[in-house]
């Protein structure tokens, strides 16, 4: 069923205030009242005998597959790979010996996706199929299937199943590790952080105007821009960049704020906008160094920051959550910078140009 856009002026908006309600669903339908996972035990059972996973996923689905593999080995401690479709389908890796797949997909529907699941099951190995749609391509070739619960997503700019997907997984990580004794997902409370993330993007998605005024100062008018960060700060400067360049068609970029000096910094100018995602205690400092490279260059720098690692300086302050879950918060204010970038170019925020909402073409 098509979703009603309400009041809203553009269903993208709609679907990023959606976020906080979507954390509580996938809570309420994965998660007992005592926060032990439900997962379906023939699932956790396959996964548990395998020796490596492969996330495979395009887009912003890939996106999320880069938090969740950090999720996968932190919390359940299996090696995991993340590959996009389109690559995989055509120059498969040397796989392991036990290789269990995992297939992000919104739509269900991806061409290049499932071009790699029918190969998968070609050589017969087993699989799982993340996605919002029942009933889908994917969801029905896939072994397995969880459903994401997020509701209809119509924007073409995926906001709401990215960060359902990121959830899922931490949920999925933690049934994992703890179907195996490890002490990390034991220790980690998925249905606390869900809870702490629905009111920090609650408290996000009620800073409108902070975002509308920011998109207006700093990426209004330049035809380029960079995210930075490291680790999942980096995971994340990869999303954000994509969402500006997608309905906003700034030239942005994602970086490893480490690799700016390997190149990248050869692009920086006065007042090019650089937005550093910092959210990781171990390599905050490396990256607030990396900014202030580029600001003795003569870059206009944005910083998006955890509570907890927050100098006066900083632009935009995010709750402080579990530093495995930061992905969920610091993704909103680039999906809030974009839309507003998009919105006071008087483009379509819902349709930009050249793009489908899901790619069935390879
Ligand atoms: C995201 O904003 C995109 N429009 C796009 O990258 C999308 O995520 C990709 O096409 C994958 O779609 P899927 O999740 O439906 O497979």
């Amino acid at each position: 069923a098509q979703a009603d856009k309400g009041t809203y002026p553009f269903y993208m908006l709609k679907e990023i205030d959606e976020q906080p309600n979507v954390m509580r669903k996938l809570s309420q339908v994965y998660l007992n009242d005592d926060g032990t996972p439900v997962i379906n035990a023939d699932l956790l059972d396959a996964i548990k005998s395998a020796d490596r996973l492969y996330i495979v996923a395009a887009g912003t689905s890939y996106h999320a597959g880069l938090v969740g593999a950090k999720l996968f080995e932190s919390l359940a401690g299996v090696p995991t790979e993340v590959h996009v479709s389109s690559e995989f389908a055509y120059n498969q890796p040397l796989l392991s010996k036990k290789p269990f797949f995992i297939f992000l997909t919104q739509s269900g529907e991806t061409a290049d996706s499932r071009e790699v699941l029918l190969n998968v099951n070609e050589q017969k190995f087993p699989s799982l199929t993340i996605t919002n749609v029942p009933n889908s391509t994917l969801s029905r070739e896939a072994t397995y299937t969880l459903l994401l619960h997020a509701g209809p997503e119509i924007a073409v700019a995926s906001t709401k199943a990215y960060t359902a997907q990121i959830a899922l997984q931490a949920i999925l990580a933690k049934a994992l590790g703890e179907a195996d004794d490890q002490a990390a997902a034991k220790d980690f409370d998925v249905k606390q952080q869900l809870a702490l993330v629905a009111n920090g993007m609650q408290a996000l998605v009620d800073e409108k105007a902070t975002f509308d005024k920011l998109a207006k100062s700093a990426l209004l008018h330049t035809p380029n821009a960079f995210y930075i960060g490291r680790g999942l700060d980096y995971a994340v400067s990869l999303e954000t960049a994509l969402k500006l360049k997608e309905i906003s068609y700034v030239q942005a970029e994602g970086f490893a704020s480490g690799e700016l000096k390997h190149g990248t910094i050869a692009l920086i100018e006065k007042d090019t906008p650089v937005i550093g995602i910092i959210t990781q205690q171990k390599t905050a400092g490396l990256t607030r160094s990396n900014l202030q490279e580029v600001a003795a260059r003569g870059a206009k720098t944005i910083t998006i920051v955890t509570d907890a690692l927050a100098k006066p300086d900083d632009t935009i302050v995010l709750p402080t959550v579990d530093e495995r879950m930061t992905a969920l918060l610091s993704v909103v204010p680039g999906q809030l910078l974009a839309y507003y970038t998009s919105l006071n170019k008087g483009l379509d925020v819902d349709k930009p140009r050249n793009l489908a909402k899901s790619v069935t073409v390879e």
